[in-house]
């Protein structure tokens, strides 16, 4: 068994870990930790880019009122306010790390950060690289962080559960740090801390169809659950309208950019058909044109329908989006001729560990930013590109508050090690795959784009099943990352249910036949680990 000491333990190497660890002081010893290579994250994929006002005809209150309204009623205006205003000044952070974001020519021939557009924005304010944001930006981050020698950087290590005061009998709640699995030597670490960053990323995975790569099973936020943290509103689980709808290729998102350069939805006839549910048509907010594709998928019995661009220019598609493009035409798509096929697929966690402005948690020493988090940004449903610029906002707030605590932390105490003396290998790996492809079925089937009590309840009763299940093998067998994940991944279906079940209305993501309207109070579903309560 191994113990490791930091200053700073940052679980997760996305886009919210990684930022909190450049923003740190630099004589702090400081573990950046991921579950698979660096790379493997939400943020590598991200295609359209991060929501700022950089332009003149725009304004923070236009940002800051697009955000509420597409947060139908349930964002936290401080939280709206405070993400909105740290804007500018994340860009301009990104572009001293060397991102080069896409420009144009302005007026007099000189080059301008071009802005693109997405459902809910009423101006052009999105900054990105082409359809590749997030390669940059990982890119960018990882490499500046490699260049800090007071920062580790530790692939294939999985974090087991926190360490906390409670867990060790003491009385007030305090972290200490993680049991953590190292993939490479198949052994249980210590890895203790008085400050703990958790930058796991969502839970899409939770769903048989996402956008996501593997690593989104929502490890932050079952540990931090497991540790004595409140989560709210797990009900929101977003669906992006339009992934790549082929037998030959998996999780691939169509950026909503293209619908903001023009792209037009259409049924397998050709017909439009988006106007019928908004008047914004294509650029609605993502809950109602997801729901809308939803809907005529389902009523005229069909696989798929079509986004199609095809109408623009080849040059301009192929300098707008080269990656969507050379991923098409892969699989013999040329969408400079062709509609790409598309459905609805699970994108993003609204939802996660509840914090405060400066990403603290219920857990003393314990801070949750980017998709693990729920900081009050996204209400009901996220707007598009707002979630890069949560977790730099919201990273860099953590950061600055470690950075003022960090002199007076209290000494780690002794921590045991991973106890494996009851546990034995598993002759029995099925289970696992078996109860991973259920859980992802019965989600998607019964908590997915519509929801009703009946299917709710049906869910219910089997993920009850499943995580009896799940524990009664945790406790006999040794730890595999697959197990790590399916237990993590019952916990979070089960958060994401008994939310549905509080929320006896349709608002924002959250739609259910048995309440189709909305109530007149606006509330959180706020669960806490011994019950759950409405605030
Ligand atoms: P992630 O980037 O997902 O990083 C999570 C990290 O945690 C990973 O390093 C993972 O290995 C690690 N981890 C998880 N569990 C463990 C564990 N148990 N132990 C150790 N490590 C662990 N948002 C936008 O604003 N603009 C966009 O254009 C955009 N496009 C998107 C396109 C796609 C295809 C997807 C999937 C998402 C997109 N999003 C976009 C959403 C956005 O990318 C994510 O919300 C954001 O990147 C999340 O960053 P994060 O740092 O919170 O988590
Ligand atoms: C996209 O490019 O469509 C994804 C943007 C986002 O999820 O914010």
């Amino acid at each position: 068994m191994s113990t490791h000491h930091h200053d700073v333990l940052i679980i997760g190497s996305g886009a919210a870990g990684l930022t909190t660890a450049l923003k740190l002081p630099r004589h702090l010893n400081i573990c950046v930790m991921s579950k698979g290579s660096l790379t493997a994250a939400n943020t590598f994929y991200a295609q359209g880019g991060v929501a700022a006002v950089m332009d003149a005809t725009d304004s923070m209150e236009s940002h800051v009122q697009d955000t509420l309204i597409a947060g139908g009623g349930l964002c936290h205006e401080d939280a709206v306010r405070f993400t909105v205003e740290s804007g500018p000044q994340a860009i301009r952070w990104l572009q001293e790390l060397g991102v080069r974001f896409s420009t144009e020519e302005d007026a007099s021939g000189q080059p301008e950060i071009h802005l693109t557009k997405e459902g809910g924005h009423s101006h052009r304010r999105v900054v990105h690289v082409a359809d590749a944001t997030g390669l940059a930006i990982s890119e960018a981050l990882i490499e500046n962080t490699r260049k800090c020698s007071n920062i580790t950087l530790l692939e294939s290590r999985v974090a087991i559960d926190l360490i906390t005061n409670k867990k060790l009998g003491a009385q007030a709640n305090r972290v200490w740090g993680a049991y953590v699995l190292n993939l490479k030597t198949g052994h249980v670490e210590t890895h203790t801390a008085p400050f703990v960053m958790l930058g796991t990323g969502g839970a899409s995975k939770a769903y048989l169809y996402t956008s996501n790569p593997d690593v989104a099973t929502g490890d932050g936020i079952a540990m931090a659950w497991r540790a004595g943290c409140r989560v709210a509103n797990m009900e929101f689980n977003q669906f992006h309208p339009t992934c790549l709808y082929h037998p030959n290729s998996r999780s691939f998102l169509i950026t909503e950019a293209v619908r903001g350069e023009g792209g037009i939805l259409k049924l397998p006839n050709g017909e439009r058909f988006m106007h019928r549910f908004d008047k914004r048509a294509e650029l609605a907010p993502r809950d109602i044109v997801a729901r809308a594709i939803d809907h005529e998928i389902k009523r005229l019995g069909v696989d798929c329908l079509y986004l199609d661009i095809s109408h623009k220019p080849a040059d301009f598609i192929k300098t707008h989006f080269p990656t969507v493009y050379e991923k098409c035409l892969s699989i013999g798509i040329d969408i400079t001729r062709d509609a790409i096929p598309v459905v609805p697929a699970a994108h993003y966690t609204c939802g996660g560990v509840m914090t405060d402005l400066k990403g603290r948690t219920d857990l003393e020493g314990l801070y949750a930013a980017g998709e693990t988090a729920f900081t009050g940004l996204h209400g009901a449903n996220r707007m598009a590109s707002n979630s890069l610029l949560e977790c730099l906002a919201f990273a860099t707030a953590a950061a600055k508050d470690i950075a003022a605590k960090i002199d007076n932390a209290p000494k780690v105490p002794q921590i045991p090690n991973w106890d494996e003396s009851q546990v034995t290998d598993s002759d029995e790996d099925v289970v696992i795959s078996h109860n991973w492809s259920e859980l992802r079925h019965f989600m998607w089937d019964y908590v997915g784009i519509v929801r009703t009590n009946k299917r709710l309840e049906r869910a219910k009763h089997r993920i009850d099943l499943l995580q009896r299940e799940i524990q009664e093998y945790y406790g006999n067998y040794r730890v595999s990352n697959d197990l790590l994940e399916l237990r993590n991944l019952a916990v979070i279906a089960d958060l994401i249910i008994r939310c549905a079940m509080l929320r006896k209305e349709s608002r924002g993501l959250h739609f259910t036949l048995d309440y189709p309207d909305l109530q007149p109070q606006i509330q959180d579903s706020i669960l806490t680990p011994a019950a759950e309560l409405r605030a």
